[in-house]
């Protein structure tokens, strides 16, 4: 049966509980034999080896898993490989002349790599960066906007087997010398500009602050993306020319053991601190080709699309590595979803011939509120699966999504993990489960998890929990595999215990519905903040006695950032706002910038002097306050909800 024929579009989706993915698409998924779920429970850890079957190695891995005394694990020890060969090489003989990457960037420029194109570059850059003294245990930071420049630095690093460390080219260059100096980093991949929304970002100017800021030398290549003619300087070097002067050059892959980390990656953790997260070369490559075979059914013929950035992790494991490891193709897009108009991703879509679209939840409720008449502008019939990733897919933007833009057939995957976990853990099989809205799917075959309350007991079905994930998996990073973020070591895997922080709550088919994270980070728009980190940016600024941050419900990011403040005598509060926003621009960028700035003479505490948050996310929501008896100053929330404006 072909897209078209199935039951779609007449049944009202309000009407039924489930969606079953329709024949045309069970026929040809990847993955679609039910049995999966009880052979991979059956064979655990064993049936790990389908994943790490997907990669070529260089040494044959002795056995899939070493741990069950518990910590340290190992996922395929003694086994080697390099990740560029996977992504690269090995595809030569079947498709070097099809295309690995599609590149749409500034308004109508585009450009296309195909695997033979890919691995010249990519080796052109690997013999420039060791060229330039990048050796073994160096951590080479790439600060660069969505440009196939970017995914190529990766792949060099990867070849010579040295870890980058890609930082989100809209952060700061505070935000970047803090990621460069944990990392102890020493060189620096940037472009002097890019565009958005139709004007240049002044990118290297960032950089070179960050450079001054920075305690250590640091070796910088630029790349010229504004075709300006800017004069570098003598300790600058420009990424053309380093190409030019090692064009043809061929760089041995370097074999990395299955546990060599293959790149580090900052995220909010629970202090103010942005935490490093550094993932394997084996159980993560692996990890990420399994899940994109078996989740995002991606097949070599296919044009594959995630809108996300290469600066988060989405981007690392589902625009670089998991399908450039499977031999798709791979779209790029520089740019925003509604410039220069509000059809430009269904636009792109069309003149690709896209077959599985990959997005964030934020961005489906934008297109809902832009109307269906953009997409309808466009055919969009090449499309056989959709995705959404990092926060809760409402029932309500999930239908409008497989309505307008999956044809009311495509299947959605609604798929959860964070940057700790590398890959999907939990999401419907779209060629094997019945796919409830509202809902992300069950742990996937191999991962184990369940809801449990705050003394750590299982609790029952449709009831609010935590979640916790009870078995290892092989794309699981560093802190977890050694145990170092464990307190107590448990004497066997059996017993050990990841905890995400998300809050959740699973059905009587074991269905997870995300409801939001239980620690102090934010999540805005599918980006991850630490409320701490905001907090102290904020009470950093001259004239802020006290802050605090929460995050509160927002139709367009989901979540927001509300920002509460008592000022110190004599300072007015127009000049406090602008100076806090200039603050939390400047330490983060504007990503993070506070959709509301509230100020109180006081905040919210109790008896003890405690900051009661609770209080001040329920006056952003404009909810009931509830209790307010454990309240010093009970009276302070009146005045703050009186200066609280809502929509
Ligand atoms: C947090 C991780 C991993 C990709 C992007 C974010 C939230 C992620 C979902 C989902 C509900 C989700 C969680 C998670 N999240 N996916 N499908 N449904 N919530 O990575 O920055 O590490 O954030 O994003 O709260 O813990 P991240």
């Amino acid at each position: 049966m072909a897209r078209g024929d199935g039951p779609g579009r007449d049944q009202p989706y309000t009407e039924r509980e489930t969606v079953e993915p329709p024949d045309w698409f069970v026929e040809q998924a990847n993955v679609s034999d039910p049995t999966v779920y009880d052979r991979f429970e059956r064979e655990w850890p064993d049936c790990w080896r389908d994943a790490a079957e997907l990669l070529d190695w260089e040494t044959p891995f002795e056995t899939v898993f070493r741990g069950t005394d518990g910590p340290p694990f190992e996922w395929f020890p003694g086994g080697r490989l390099n990740a560029a060969y996977n992504c690269i090489d090995r595809h030569l003989p079947e498709r070097k002349n099809q295309l690995a990457l599609v590149w749409e960037g500034h308004l109508g420029e585009s450009r296309t790599y195909t695997y033979l194109e890919l691995y010249r570059e990519v080796n052109a850059f690997a013999a420039a960066l060791r060229e330039r003294g990048v050796g073994p245990d160096d951590v080479v930071t790439l600060y660069l906007p969505m440009v196939p420049e970017l995914p190529v630095a990766m792949l060099a690093c990867a070849r010579l087997g040295v870890q980058h460390n890609v930082v989100f080219a809209g952060f700061s260059a505070d935000a970047l010398a803090t990621r460069m100096e944990r990392a102890e980093s020493a060189y620096l991949i940037t472009c002097d500009g890019y565009y958005r929304r139709g004007s240049a970002v002044a990118q290297k100017n960032k950089a070179d602050n960050a450079r001054i800021a920075v305690d250590h030398d640091v070796s910088v290549v630029v790349l010229d993306r504004l075709g300006r003619d800017v004069h570098l300087g003598d300790d600058y070097d420009d990424y053309h020319d380093l190409l030019a002067a090692h064009k043809g050059a061929e760089i041995e892959p370097a074999p990395r053991a299955a546990d060599d980390p293959l790149f580090r990656i900052y995220t909010s953790g629970t202090t103010g601190q942005p935490k490093a997260v550094t993932h394997t070369t084996g159980g993560y490559l692996a990890h990420v080709a399994w899940t994109a075979r078996s989740v995002l059914d991606i097949k070599p013929e296919d044009t594959y699309w995630c809108s996300a950035d290469i600066g988060w992790i989405t981007g690392h494991s589902y625009i670089v590595y998991g399908p450039l490891a499977l031999g798709t193709t791979t779209v790029l897009y520089n740019g925003t979803a509604d410039h220069p108009e509000k059809d430009r991703l269904w636009e792109l879509i069309e003149k690709y011939a896209v077959d599985v679209f990959y997005t964030a939840p934020t961005a489906v409720r934008a297109f809902m509120k832009w109307g269906k008449q953009y997409p309808q502008q466009h055919d969009l019939s090449s499309l056989r699966l959709l995705g959404t990733v990092g926060e809760p897919m409402d029932a309500r933007a999930w239908e409008w999504y497989r309505e307008h833009i999956g044809g009311g057939e495509c299947p959605v995957v609604d798929t959860w993990w964070q940057t700790e976990t590398g890959a999907i853990l939990v999401s419907t099989l779209p060629g094997v489960d019945e796919m409830k809205p509202g809902a992300a799917g069950t742990p996937l075959p191999g991962i184990e998890a369940s809801v449990v309350d705050r003394s750590g007991t299982a609790v029952e079905a449709n009831t609010a929990g935590e979640l916790v994930v009870t078995r290892p998996w092989p794309g699981m990073p560093h802190a977890l595999l050694d145990g170092t973020d464990w307190g107590s070591v448990p004497d066997s895997a059996e017993e050990w215990r990841y905890y995400p922080e998300d809050s959740v709550s699973a059905d009587e088919d074991g269905y997870i519905t995300f409801l939001g994270r239980i620690d102090d980070a934010i999540n805005v728009a599918g980006r991850r903040f630490s409320t701490k980190e905001l907090e102290s940016t904020v009470s950093g600024v001259d004239g802020v006695a006290e802050a605090a941050v929460v995050g509160a419900n927002d139709e367009r990011t989901g979540t927001a950032v509300y920002t509460f403040a008592s000022p110190e005598d004599g300072y007015g509060e127009s000049e406090l706002r602008d100076a806090i926003e200039e603050a939390v621009v400047d330490a983060i960028g504007g990503i993070a910038r506070p959709k509301e700035i509230v100020f109180t003479p006081d905040l919210p505490k109790t008896r003890s002097g405690k900051v009661m948050r609770r209080l001040l996310t329920a006056v952003a929501n404009d909810e009931d306050l509830g209790d307010t008896s454990a309240l010093r100053n009970p009276e302070i929330l009146g005045e703050i909800q009186s200066t609280t404006s809502r929509e």
